[in-house]
């Protein structure tokens, strides 16, 4: 399972890369607009930054106008995948824009069956939204469930975005049932390679080197 953040804070996603471990980002318009900055250069210096799959969104609500958009969002870089809602407008952009051979992340997933239609209309990946349905007293790992098995069953190679993830136990379990890639904020980054036991074992270690080893 490849490992996304879900941020348009460019410092953030220059700190996480460092790391070694990340394979895409993925924003949406909240943060986008939450970052303070225009759209297109972020996008692009997120781009240069990943070299991976970076999502951009749309904020059209039209197929057409979602289309025009879609292929200036596609222009900005290779890396671009563009993201569409899951609407009838968003469907039938993601068979358009995808049969031009733009990736397409379909976004706000929050059924198995969305989640068919996305793969039918061709979309590369789908974005089920566990926090959210986890937010409405359902269990979002469910969904994630359904839909692995959905895609396998139906031999669908539309891959399995896990999102809306809030914590480092959603990472784990979405792993297990066979997501393709989790995107998660830089908290939960943190928190994935945070364990007391490591700082604790880690500090017990070099205490003792450092009392067999006494500098002179
Ligand atoms: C995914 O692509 C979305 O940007 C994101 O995961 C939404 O997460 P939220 O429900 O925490 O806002």
């Amino acid at each position: 399972m490849d490992l996304y953040l879900d941020t348009a804070e460019v410092s953030e996603i220059r700190e996480i890369a460092a790391w070694g471990v990340l394979a895409g980002v993925t924003t949406n318009p909240s943060l986008i607009a939450r970052s303070g900055r225009p759209l297109e250069p972020t996008i692009k210096e997120i781009c240069q930054i990943v070299q991976g799959p970076v999502s951009a969104e749309v904020v059209s609500t039209t197929a057409a106008e979602m289309i025009a958009e879609g292929r200036r969002l596609a222009a900005i870089d290779p890396h671009v995948v563009v993201k569409l809602p899951t609407t009838v407008d968003g469907l039938k952009a993601c068979k358009a824009l995808s049969d031009e051979g733009i990736r397409i992340n379909m976004t706000l997933v929050f059924s198995a069956n969305q989640a068919l239609l996305c793969a039918k209309a061709g979309a590369w990946c789908v974005s089920p939204f566990l926090g959210r349905i986890d937010d409405i007293s359902w269990e979002g790992m469910e969904l994630i469930r359904e839909i692995a098995e959905l895609f396998q069953v139906q031999n669908l190679s539309t891959r399995i975005l896990a999102a809306s993830i809030r914590h480092p136990r959603h990472v784990t379990q979405a792993a297990m049932l066979g997501a393709d890639i989790a995107t998660m904020p830089a908290k939960v980054f943190q928190q994935l390679v945070k364990h007391p036991l490591t700082d604790l074992g880690l500090k017990a270690f070099l205490e003792d080197w450092a009392k067999a080893n006494p500098k002179v």
